[in-house]
């Protein structure tokens, strides 16, 4: 196992403000938590924390998230942007694609994205004629917000690295790891430096005034699919045929509508072999 230490971590670490604030924790509750609470008392941004349990891990859609201790990364970065709340999306866009490069850079393992905020990979572990699109990893991003002006970003990510294959059930149904998906174990300070080196050089773009919608949207296997979207009003099924700049799913239903979906579950089939 790969321990983590804060000092392996800082010397794995290239960036100049992502990670500079570095709170490693051997346990936590929700690292989203510590780092919202960091950011109430005017914690800096780039500001991270990273925890090798968590006791009390939150997905989205108030979903616990389970990760085994030791085997995952498990991180929440702070930023202080200046945008407007509604662009707050674009923070989850830019750590969803850091985090999909990291795991292809240290890992080599390709990854796609799944609207709103999944890694997502085609994985024949579970069956080898048939691959499924797994889980990989999420991300849970939390705002706060004072008037019209975002005080804080607290985007946290959350990516099962070295979980045994017989350990992922336990986590969801599709779940994966990138050991189960490649066989080898994969060293988290280095992910994490991966992640936060990709973090800094796109939120330098964003600020620079180049969002990272373009890139999220290219990197989308939702897009064009037939999908089953679950949201809190109730199931919906159709095409998904684009998103919008603020992160929300364009949904052609059968009758003809077009739906704008801001959160919801997607199902995603692979398109199925020819015999
Ligand atoms: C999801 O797919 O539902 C999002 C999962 C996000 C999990 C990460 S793990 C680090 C951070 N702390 C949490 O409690 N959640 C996020």
């Amino acid at each position: 196992m790969d321990a983590l230490s804060e000092g392996r971590i800082r010397a794995a670490l290239t960036t100049d403000i992502f990670g500079r604030e570095l709170v490693y924790l051997p346990s936590a509750g929700s690292t989203n938590d510590v780092a919202k609470d960091l950011a109430t008392q005017g914690a800096p941004e780039g500001t991270v924390v990273l925890a090798d349990v968590q006791t009390a891990g939150r997905g989205r859609m108030r979903r616990r998230w389970v990760a085994p201790p030791g085997t995952c990364l498990l991180c929440s970065i702070l930023f202080r942007p200046d945008l407007p709340p509604a662009q707050a999306h674009r923070l989850t866009m830019l750590c969803s694609l850091a985090a999909a490069d990291a795991v292809t850079q240290v890992a080599e393992l390709p990854v796609s994205l799944k609207w709103p905020n999944d890694l997502i990979v085609q994985s024949p572990i579970f069956n080898l004629q048939s691959p499924a699109w797994r889980k990989l990893a999420g991300v849970l991003t939390e705002t706060g917000v004072t008037g019209q002006r975002l005080d804080f970003v607290v985007v946290g990510v959350g990516i099962n690295v070295n979980v045994e294959p017989d350990a992922l059930p336990a986590l969801a149904p599709d779940a994966t790891s990138i050991l189960a998906e490649t066989g080898q174990e994969v060293d988290r300070a280095v992910l994490l430096a991966a992640l936060l080196a990709g973090v800094e050089a796109r939120y330098a773009r964003l600020r620079a005034g180049e969002s990272p919608w373009v890139e999220w949207a290219t990197r989308l296997a939702t897009l064009g699919q037939s999908v089953a979207v679950s949201t809190s009003e109730g199931a919906l099924a159709g095409v998904a045929e684009a998103v919008d700049e603020d992160g929300a799913l364009l949904l052609r239903t059968p009758d003809g509508l077009r739906h704008r979906l801001l959160a919801g579950d997607v199902t995603l089939a692979l398109p199925r072999r020819r015999q």
